[in-house]
């Protein structure tokens, strides 16, 4: 059998195989500690699935349009817009089955083969392989370590731009660094988009995963609303990773390209999934403030031990649910160079599972310092302490 040439430039998730290798290792009996994970082990609220029964029992089985049902559409023009401080309509939105879609539709709207696309790196691996898919040129640009987190290396950004520069993404409360922009880094960024005539994907994923302070966002800086397409996801603030639903908002002619690739990818989103989304946006949302407590207290619990650790650096993050710890110092003293054997052999000493810097694409050149990713998304208080208490152990052995 010979398979399209094009699949040799798909990329995927290598994360999941740091799943299979856990599943693997808790199949011997082990307790694995489960850091590696960027789901939520809690559940969705009861009122929204009491709507999905709901609308299942009310006959909602059917497709409807491709953009998305009318109120869902409405409803998130409405709260995307609001946040912002920027008018959207329904025309504005096409709903889709979780954010995930959105990165892959948006890098077929606006790039052509031979294009270049900048994106982080590390980053969220799926930009990286839908550019690379799709015939564009792939251009990581990175971010530096500080003193409190990771801010945007703006020169180097702007010394990657050239004529054949067309798009660019920006995932502010970034995976896997956790970083934020400030409201002068995300200027900064605007204006290079603007003074290249960039279109720009906003992944604000996380958006509403903070602890404290205020999301800033690049669609409303001046200049930005024309160019920008925001990817939503109901999968992080609503606890509905496996529900598949999210959204691409923008400018309409991007959305009715988006919308149009709908219909030929998946016709629409589940009927039912979308009616359970206007119960989210609508209902109390006192169940999600519970949630982020829970986060907030496992993000404590973990940065409290973690940075007690030789050679271990970490920051204290105001949003998302991971942390990426410098380990370099930590990685020598137990004498490795490379950071995934490092990783498994943390697997396997203390049955911590962790991803690392390798899982969030491409390296940039010069790269000596090490990282690894911890979600604390999928583990509670209880085993974190347990789990940490046990790297320690074994790092400072
Ligand atoms: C940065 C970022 N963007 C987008 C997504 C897509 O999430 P979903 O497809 O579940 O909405 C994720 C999921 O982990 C993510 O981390």
């Amino acid at each position: 059998m010979t398979l399209a040439k094009r699949l040799e430039n798909l990329g995927g998730e290598t994360a999941f195989a740091v799943s299979l290798a856990a599943a693997a290792w808790a199949a011997k009996g082990n307790k694995v500690y489960p850091f590696h994970l960027g789901d939520i082990n809690i559940p969705t609220a009861p009122n929204i699935m009491d709507a999905a029964y709901k609308a299942m029992k009310d006959g909602k089985t059917g497709y409807v349009p491709s953009a998305g049902i009318m109120p869902l559409r409405e409803l998130m023009a409405a709260d995307v817009g609001s946040r912002r401080g920027l008018h959207y309509t329904a025309e504005n939105v096409a709903v889709q089955p979780g954010g995930k879609p959105v990165i892959g539709k948006f890098i077929q709207t606006v790039m052509n083969p031979g294009d270049e696309v900048l994106y982080p790196s590390p980053g969220y691996p799926i930009y990286e392989s839908m550019i690379d898919y799709y015939g564009g040129v792939a251009k990581p640009y990175r971010y530096i370590e500080t003193g409190k987190g990771f801010a945007l290396d703006l020169d180097y950004l702007r010394s990657l731009i050239t004529p054949k520069t067309k798009a660019l993404i920006f995932n502010n409360c970034q995976n896997p660094l956790a970083a934020e922009s400030d409201r002068a880094e995300i200027e900064a960024v605007a204006k290079i988009t603007i003074e290249h005539n960039l279109m720009v994907l906003a992944d604000d994923a996380y958006e509403q995963m903070r602890y404290s302070g205020k999301t800033e966002y690049i669609a409303n800086v001046p200049g930005m609303y024309e160019r920008t397409v925001t990817l939503y996801t109901f999968s992080k603030k609503y606890a509905m990773t496996g529900w598949r639903l999210g959204a691409a908002i923008g400018p309409k002619p991007v959305i009715d390209a988006i919308s149009q690739l709908n219909v030929n990818d998946e016709s629409c989103t589940a009927n039912f999934v979308q009616w359970a989304g206007v119960a989210a946006l609508t209902g109390d949302q006192s169940y999600e403030a519970q949630t982020l407590e829970t986060l907030r207290q496992r993000r404590d619990a973990a940065v409290n031990i973690l940075s007690t650790i030789k050679g271990i650096r970490v920051a204290k993050p105001e949003s998302t649910f991971y942390l990426f710890p410098n380990v370099t110092e930590a990685m020598h003293r137990r004498g490795f160079e490379d950071v995934n054997e490092f990783a498994t052999a943390a697997l396997h000493n203390t049955n911590v599972s962790i991803c690392t810097r390798r899982h969030f694409g491409r390296s940039q050149p010069n790269e000596v310092q090490q990282y690894v990713r911890f979600a604390y998304s999928g583990i509670d208080v209880e085993n974190i302490q347990e789990g940490l208490t046990r790297l320690k152990a074994w790092i400072e052995s």
